[in-house]
């Protein structure tokens, strides 16, 4: 038993968990306090040595190019391309015969891919799109289950100098056509469908009626997955298999050199805003900062399994499925189903399978698989986990005991990471040697300041809700929302630019002991099981119903999903509300956005609580349906 981390009561009721002394002495990172300080004192120094780990094709000549702020860059000068580091340079050592990836397909199919194996797909597909005219810096959008293609496809465009688009294959028609016409993408490769609780997704014909929906789609590259009967038009769409088939496939393909700074994807996310905002991330800066983060959070070894079960369609999937754990060399475990089908042992059977030593996931997930009760992980051998991570949304106490008694057997320091798809990479998070408590995502990976500050900027008092900000910034950073510098300006900078300080858009707390405790999103962004959606963008669905004149979307607290999605809609005049319209009206958002934007219930009323400039008011219907204070109503306009 001596390999357990030990809670200790420090003050108050506060449990404490230390680290066990096998976790201590093997970790990378010994002592937080004295990296972190020097990764302060010389924050530019600190990021060449992590740089000077990777490969480049040349070195950079500035580290941090802050002449434009809020526009930073890094590693200016420098010649690399993410795929230098997550495949290539692997190649020339003994892991080019260690496994990559490991997948399983919900039915239960197994495929593997070494590093070698990995390479050749890359590059064949690489030549496959470059056959099709895809050029350097042009945007090639992927809608796919979680099959290794997907990763594949992502690498293909980086190998080649493409950005990919990656849209999250749970969301639907006009989400991915709005995302295609944003990135004014020629090529789309999707799968005609994947495997989701025991059923096929149609994936294909929902690419189809985007496809219909935005003009700019030229070419559509299908994967067949499921077998199913999907409609192929002439000249425009391929299947995979046969493009991967013909000689333009050639196993060999030049890693394309690129600018540090070259964009290597964007990736649509919620904001305020109804258009969904393509966050833009760079070949060098995230390079750096996606693998400098996954190695020293979770410690990563050479002989580790390492498997985020988060989906490759979000930025959790962009950065610790498929680019870090590759840089790191690492042999990353995917699986495309539910995590409880048949059964919800489904995750400990592959935990024991596979010998899975690190598993990243939700509190969602983390949830969900607890209501089943402890005898499913517990008919299953999960010794070989050493470590557990979490992220998405705050993770409440009782799930983080579970999680580390049931799962961890209370041998497994649980990694609670703060960060969002904005910062690339984990910015508020434990290492292995962080004594843990339950709930808080504790302390700044190194180079970050963060503070908790009221509107003008100062310090909250220690202990009080105020909003998060980062004071410095930090390679893996967005570098710009596409097509739209000034929106990225004024979501993220304009509050504190005084300062030159980034809005995270979250509320926090920090502790006596210095630990951050995330509350959630202060703004209109909605976090559903994890996933982020923006109210806009499920009211802009709501709207489009023939039948709604005008809604609104709060979110609700909820067990199992952390928050829930409650709808409020004005009908068009003359009709009348009935439990039939609700349910079509539902069914509407989830052909539109996807099945994760869909009400929980949609209440008609006459009329919304807005400002006198006709802002809804979202505080008050969220305090009625609470039934708390709705606090100032001085701009009501009712
Ligand atoms: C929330 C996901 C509490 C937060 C990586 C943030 C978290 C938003 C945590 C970003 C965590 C993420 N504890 N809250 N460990 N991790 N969040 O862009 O509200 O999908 O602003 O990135 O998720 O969501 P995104």
């Amino acid at each position: 038993m001596g390999d357990k981390s030990k809670p200790n009561d420090s003050k108050g009721q506060e449990q404490v968990y230390q680290p066990s002394d096998s976790i201590v002495k093997n970790a990378h990172v010994a002592d937080y306090d004295t990296l972190y300080k020097r990764s302060i004192e010389d924050r530019e120094g600190f990021w060449a040595d992590e740089a000077a780990k990777l490969d480049w094709y040349k070195k950079w000549d500035k580290v941090l190019d802050a002449s434009n702020k809020p526009f930073y860059k890094w590693f200016t000068g420098g010649k690399t391309n993410i795929i230098q580091n997550a495949i290539d340079r692997h190649l020339k050592t003994w892991r080019r015969n260690k496994l990559a990836i490991i997948w399983e397909g919900e039915p239960g199919d197994v495929r593997t891919f070494s590093y070698h194996a990995l390479n050749r797909e890359v590059s064949k597909f690489a030549n496959v799109l470059k056959s099709m005219g895809v050029r350097k810096g042009e945007i090639v959008t992927i809608y796919m289950p979680q099959i290794p293609e997907l990763a594949i496809a992502m690498l293909a465009c980086a190998k080649i100098g493409a950005a990919h688009s990656v849209v999250y294959g749970g969301f639907s028609v006009e989400a991915l056509a709005e995302r295609i016409q944003d990135a004014n993408s020629r090529v789309l490769v999707t799968a005609d469908g994947g495997w989701r609780r025991g059923k096929i997704t149609d994936l294909k014909t929902i690419a189809n009626e985007a496809i219909g929906r935005s003009a700019t789609i030229e070419v559509c590259i299908t994967v067949k997955r499921t077998g199913q009967d999907v409609y192929m038009e002439n000249d425009r769409d391929f299947w995979y298999h046969e493009l991967m088939g013909l000689p333009i496939a050639g196993a060999k393909c030049e890693t394309e050199q690129m600018d540090a700074e070259d964009m290597l994807f964007i990736l649509y996310t919620s904001g305020t805003t109804g258009r969904p905002k393509g966050v833009l991330h760079t070949h060098g800066g995230y390079s750096v900062y996606t693998a400098t983060t996954h190695r020293y959070v979770f410690d990563i070894k050479d002989e580790d399994r390492w498997w985020c079960a988060a989906d490759p369609g979000w930025i959790t999937g962009h950065s610790y499925i498929v680019y870090a754990p590759l840089i790191n060399g690492s042999t990353i475990m995917m699986y495309e189903g539910a995590p409880n089908h048949p059964y919800p042992n489904r995750w400990w059977q592959m935990v024991e399978k596979y010998g899975i030593s690190i598993l990243y996931t939700s509190p969602t997930a983390i949830r969900g698989l607890m209501r089943f009760g402890d005898q499913w992980p517990q008919r299953h051998d999960t010794s070989s986990l050493r470590l557990l991570g979490s992220v998405g949304e705050p993770i409440n106490p009782e799930a983080w005991r579970w999680y580390h008694e049931i799962i961890g057997e209370g041998r497994c320091p649980i990694m609670d990471t703060w960060w969002q798809t904005e910062t690339g990479g984990f910015v508020i998070t434990p290492l292995p040697i962080t004594p843990l408590k339950p709930g808080s995502a504790t302390l700044p990976f190194f180079g970050h300041e963060v503070a908790v500050v009221d509107d003008n900027g100062k310090d909250v008092q220690t202990g009080e809700e105020g909003k998060l900000v980062l004071k410095a910034p930090w390679p893996g950073m967005a570098r710009t929302i596409f097509g739209d510098p000034e929106r990225y300006k004024e979501v993220y900078w304009k509050d504190y630019a005084k300062q030159g300080w980034y809005k995270a858009g979250d509320s926090a707390r920090i502790d006596e002991d210095g630990y951050v405790w995330i509350i959630g999103r202060i703004d209109d962004v909605i976090k559903v099981s994890g996933y982020r959606l923006g109210t806009a963008e499920v009211e802009s669905a709501l709207v489009s119903h023939a039948d709604v004149s005008e809604a609104a979307t709060i979110a609700l607290p909820h067990e199992l999903k952390g928050n829930a999605i409650y709808a409020y809609a004005i009908l068009r005049t003359g009709l009348q509300g009935s439990p039939e319209l609700e349910d079509a009206i539902k069914k509407h958002v989830s052909h539109e956005l996807g099945p994760i934007a869909r009400p929980e219930s949609v209440t008609f009323v006459e009329s919304l609580p807005k400002t006198r400039s006709g802002k809804i008011m979202r505080r008050v219907l969220k305090a009625r349906a609470l039934g708390v204070d709705e606090g100032d109503l001085s701009t009501l306009e009712e």
